[in-house]
């Protein structure tokens, strides 16, 4: 199977995982499961479940507790997009190719619909004690949990999103900056790898070294995040451009330009193949994917 053919089945995988987590459209509380449902299944690039996945079969996992946690992930990612889209964060009008859930439910659903989806991420999550067979089993779930609560909140991607808000129009450090992207954009991304590997069974050290892969790739990607909000068009990114400046957002090409901001990237990504190789198992599928990520266009 080549590269190409191995993406698509395992985004295809990750994709009906996530569709069997989701909850059910009935009853009072119907429009809610609408608006969580609509922003789940209006596309998205399913990377970090993904990532998961792939660091789970490489370093040789096995139990079906990988699959909640891999929808888990995903819907906390999402929340984290509906709510940035709204008119008191980011006003984006566009997400993965459709209006956001903010324009077609209203802006009082979606930042409940927000909310409820990121609760519904941990209601998810621990499902995965249900498929444990064995007490160390149980373990690995409750470490995945710390690291999946831990990289979310206020030391993670909301804590990176709240720094972000608040210095908007602000000139900033780089070494502010690098907080932000730490935590807005590789905050998840670590923890989907960390995951993966903790529910392997990995050492202490392995899912460190997937921290510090998820870092860098993290960085890479938000960085890459910003040129293509710069050079890309709405039709192809499925989103806004100029989001950025339209925020007035310090970003890597407000400080650096493009080419230095690619060169920055080009580099992050570099190293984090090179923390990827000490791993043990097949790393040939990340490897391509960190690559691939270096000159993606959505
Ligand atoms: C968008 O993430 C938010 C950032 C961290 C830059 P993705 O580019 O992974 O978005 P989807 O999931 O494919 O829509
Ligand atoms: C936000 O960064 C990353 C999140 C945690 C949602 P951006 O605001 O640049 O993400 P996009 O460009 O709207 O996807
Ligand atoms: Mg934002
Ligand atoms: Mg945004
Ligand atoms: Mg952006």
């Amino acid at each position: 199977m080549n590269f190409k053919e191995e993406l698509e089945n395992r985004v295809r995988y990750a994709q009906e995982n996530i569709e069997s987590f989701l909850p059910k459209e009935e009853g009072f509380s119907r429009q809610m499961a609408e608006a969580v449902n609509y922003s789940m299944l209006a596309g998205g690039k399913r990377l970090r479940p993904v990532f998961m996945k792939a660091m789970y079969d490489m370093l040789g996992g096995t139990s079906e507790m990988i699959r909640p946690f891999m929808a888990a992930m995903e819907m906390i990612h999402t929340h984290s997009l509906i709510h940035d889209d709204l008119p008191a964060i980011d006003n984006d009008e566009y997400r993965r190719g459709k209006k956001t859930t903010h324009v077609v439910f209203g802006e009082s659903a979606a930042i409940l619909a927000g909310d409820a989806l990121l609760n519904y991420a941990y209601e998810t999550a621990f499902h995965a004690f249900d498929l444990s067979r064995a007490p160390e089993e149980m373990e690995q779930a409750a470490e995945a949990l710390k690291i999946l609560g831990n990289r979310t909140g206020i030391n993670g991607m909301l804590g990176g999103q709240g720094v972000d808000v608040e210095n908007d129009g602000r000139e900033m450090t780089k070494e502010m900056l690098d907080y932000i992207y730490e935590n807005k954009t590789s905050a998840l991304i670590e923890a989907s790898l960390m995951i993966g590997a903790v529910l392997a069974g990995a050492e202490k050290e392995t899912v460190e070294t997937a921290r510090q892969i998820g870092s860098r790739i993290g960085i890479a990607f938000q960085i890459q995040d910003d040129i293509l909000d710069v050079i890309s068009s709405r039709e192809e990114l499925g989103k806004p451009v100029g989001s950025d400046e339209k925020n007035h957002k310090t970003t890597y090409v407000t400080l650096e330009g493009i080419e230095k901001a690619e060169e920055e990237a080009g580099r992050l990504t570099e190293e984090a193949v090179g923390l990827l190789l000490e791993l043990p198992g097949d790393s040939s599928f990340l490897k391509e994917l960190f690559l691939s990520l270096m000159d993606r266009r959505k």
